[in-house]
């Protein structure tokens, strides 16, 4: 079994400090595998807020795999978003922009989707498809293979489209070849666990798209600050949703969700038919049952 934080959208310079030494020790007792974090470590891309979030990743447990957001990418120095877009995320945080975790069970890739020509939104290339299948293809079966990007490979049902990942649809027939299958990112700032089976139609396969809402920032747009424990023993999969109590000031489990991976995606446990064994046992309990009828 393996277990991996996932936190995003830190949004170091719009933080609420009250939040992050709590974070710190709840991550820090769960001792992690690894720790994701889906992009927007800063507000402005400044870099004492790159200074502050690198601050709070070596306070965390390693290893971890960071990706850059848009708010990585200076908005309002047009010379430093043009020319030198990540300069500061590459000298606090990582100069790694596709950063790659893998032990016998798991194996987790980061990629940059922050790009300095959208102010919001982010994209995809076919380099960084082909750096993933080199990585993720050859794998043994069973391992279970993660994706992590700062913008989502799909939005829930009714979510604003266009902070969809650009050119998604090309990278999934990849993603799907290779059986990399959960894909995690942030940047709506709402948590949400979904699949891509109606969005990418792809024969057999389906994806689970897990979000992480903001683990700090202010900007919490209505949801309470929250992040996922996701827990990883093949063929299943458990994300158990942390979640912010003003009244208590602690982060506490709110929401565990499981899933099976089966030959065509991703089964939600409580919609799996029962098994031969759960049925005997539930027949077994009904005949126990005295008939109340007249
Ligand atoms: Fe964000
Ligand atoms: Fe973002």
């Amino acid at each position: 079994m393996r277990t991996v934080v996932h936190l995003s959208d830190v949004h170091f310079g719009r933080v609420d400090y009250q939040l992050v030494e709590p974070l710190v020790k709840f991550v820090n007792e769960l001792t992690p595998h690894v720790v994701v974090v889906s992009g927007d470590l800063t507000q402005r891309a400044r870099a004492e807020q790159f200074r502050e979030a690198r601050a709070f990743l070596d306070r965390l447990p390693k290893p971890q795999v960071v990706v850059p957001g848009n708010h990585d990418v200076p908005l309002y120095n047009v010379l430093a978003r043009f020319l030198t877009p990540l300069d500061n995320y590459r000298r606090y945080i990582s100069d790694d922009l596709a950063p790659f975790y893998m032990d016998d069970e798991i194996a987790v890739a980061g990629i940059n989707t922050a790009r300095s020509l959208t102010f919001k939104g982010g994209r995809i290339n076919e380099e960084q498809v082909a750096l993933i299948r080199e990585r993720m293809c050859a794998l043994k079966e069973g391992m279970t293979k993660i994706i992590v990007t700062h913008h989502p490979f799909d939005v829930p049902e009714g979510g604003d489209e266009d902070a969809l990942l650009g050119r998604a649809e090309m990278a999934m027939q990849t993603l799907a070849k290779c059986g990399a299958d959960v894909l995690l990112a942030g940047h709506i700032h709402l948590s949400h666990i979904g699949h891509t089976a109606s969005r990418y139609r792809i024969e057999g396969h389906s994806a689970l798209v897990i979000q992480a809402g903001t683990a700090t920032s202010t900007r919490g747009r209505g949801e309470t600050n929250s992040f996922n424990v996701i827990r990883v023993e093949h063929p299943g999969i458990e994300v158990e949703r942390v979640t912010w109590q003003p009244e208590t000031g602690r982060f506490t489990p709110a929401q565990t969700e499981r899933f099976r991976h089966t030959p065509t995606g991703w089964t939600r446990l409580a919609d799996a038919p029962p098994t031969v064994e759960e049925t005997i046992a539930t027949v077994a309990q009904e005949s126990d049952v005295p008939d109340e009828s007249p």
